[in-house]
This record gives structure tokens, sequence and C-alpha cells, in this order.
């Protein structure tokens, strides 16, 4: 039997994707530690501010995962401090715990109200760290997120790219404590950026953005595209 069958949820997830899209956008960030990708999410929250009171664009929040709401502060601190206690399926459902959470508490209600979710970090992270990083099962975790996600997809993920030495050289510069995520090996890190490249190759609501440009040239290339897809 397939996991599709076994689970049976999907008829369910196509009618509240229905439901639940209505005027709001979901733009995930994606991208390895060390990327930008939270620096650069947080400018184009920032950029987009000067569209607020714009007819298409009624709100901007800004989310993150693992730890949005008060259940993820709690499941990031022991994603982030304690592995050593955590085996590989164990966290990728605890990350999937606060995807659940994080979906119906704050991701859900934002896009019924039409608000634009700019979302560091989503999905597509359990899939290349949990998925190609680790070795689990990758159609599990991609019907687990689906069901954690009530179904809702991204509108737009933005794959902020880097190479492994460049984004290593930043987390190294920023943190006295590495996570346990930064102490992985370059092996691991190949794996995810092998993951993400893979996840992406097969959609075409993706934009690559070269990790090594200014974060205003980063901004630019994504409000050009916004304004191409006639979203602002
Ligand atoms: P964080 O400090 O938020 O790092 P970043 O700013 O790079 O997002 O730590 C989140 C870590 O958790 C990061 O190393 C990626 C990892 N992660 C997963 O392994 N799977 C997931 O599903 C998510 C959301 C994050």
């Amino acid at each position: 039997m397939s996991i599709k069958e076994e689970i049976g949820f999907e008829r369910s997830l196509f009618l509240l994707k229905k439901v639940v899209k209505m005027n709001g956008k979901l733009i995930t960030f994606e991208g390895i530690d060390g990327c930008g990708k939270t620096t650069l999410a947080r400018a184009v929250c920032a950029a987009l501010g000067i569209h607020r009171n714009d007819e298409k664009l009624t709100g901007i929040v800004f989310t993150k995962e693992p730890g949005d709401t008060a259940l993820g502060q709690s499941l990031r601190t022991i994603l982030q401090k304690q592995k050593e206690m955590v085996c590989d399926l164990a966290e990728f459902l605890l990350f999937a715990a606060d995807r659940a959470q994080h979906f119906q508490t704050v991701i859900i209600p934002q896009l019924k109200q039409g608000s634009w979710i700019i979302a560091d970090r989503l999905a597509d992270s359990s899939v290349a760290y949990q998925g190609y990083g680790r070795g689990l099962d990758i159609a599990h975790i991609r019907a687990t997120n689906a069901w954690a996600m009530q179904g809702v997809e991204p509108d737009l993920t933005i794959y902020v790219q880097i190479d492994i030495e460049t984004a290593r050289e930043r987390f190294l510069q920023r943190n006295e404590v590495l996570s346990s995520f930064e102490r992985e090996k370059h092996d691991f890190w190949q794996r995810v950026i092998t993951g993400y490249e893979a996840i992406f190759a097969q959609r075409n609501n993706v934009l690559v953005i070269d990790g090594k440009l200014t974060t205003e040239q980063q901004v630019a290339c994504i409000m050009a595209y916004f304004r191409q897809q006639q979203w602002l």
C-alpha cells in the first residue's frame, strides 16, 4: 500500500487548500546555515513595507521555523542544544510538530486574512536536512509535512545558493557556540545542498538567488520578480 493510500487524506488536503488560500501569499526562504537567508528575508519584509497600503498587499508577517510559537520555542531549544538525546526520526517529528502548530496558529489564520507570509525556512528544510542530510525516508517526510501544513503549499520559494566554505565562515564568525547542525561535517552539507537542488529541480515556483550578492542586490532581484508576477 502506498503512503498516500495509507494516510488517505489527499482529498481533504485538496479541499482545504482551496478554502485556505484566498488572497494571502506564502513565500519561503531556504538554504544551508550561513547562506544569509534570515538577513535577506527581513530585508524583503522592510522593502515590502512601502507597499503596505497598496490594494494587493494587506499585511506582511515574518515567521521562522523552528520556533515561531511558544511550543516551537521549546522544541527549538531541544533541537539545537540537545541533539544527543533525540534520534533522527524524533528530530524530524519534532520539526513536524513545530510546523503543525505554526500552520494552525500563525500561517493559516494570517493567510486567511490576506497577509503575505515571509517564512524563514519551512517544509523543504525537513526534506533537505532530515531526508537528504540524515537519510530518512523522503516520501514519509513529504506526507507528514503536507499533513502538518494542512495541504497549504508555498506560492514561491526563494533559495539562497551558497558554497559550503563561505557559509561555514559566516556562521563561525557569527556564533560563539555552534548549534548541533552547525557542528555537522562537510559531507552532511553536501547532501543537504544536493537535496535542495533535487527538490527545486522539480518545481516551477522557485527563485534562486546568489548568496554572494549584496543584500541590496538580492532584494532588488526579488522585488523585480514580484512586479513581474504582478503581485505588486
Ligand atoms: P536556526 O538557528 O534557525 O538557523 P537558520 O538561521 O540557518 O535557519 O536553526 C535552525 C536549524 O534547524 C538549521 O540548522 C536548519 C535546521 N532545520 C532542520 O534540520 N529541519 C527543519 O525542518 C527546519 C525547519 C530546520
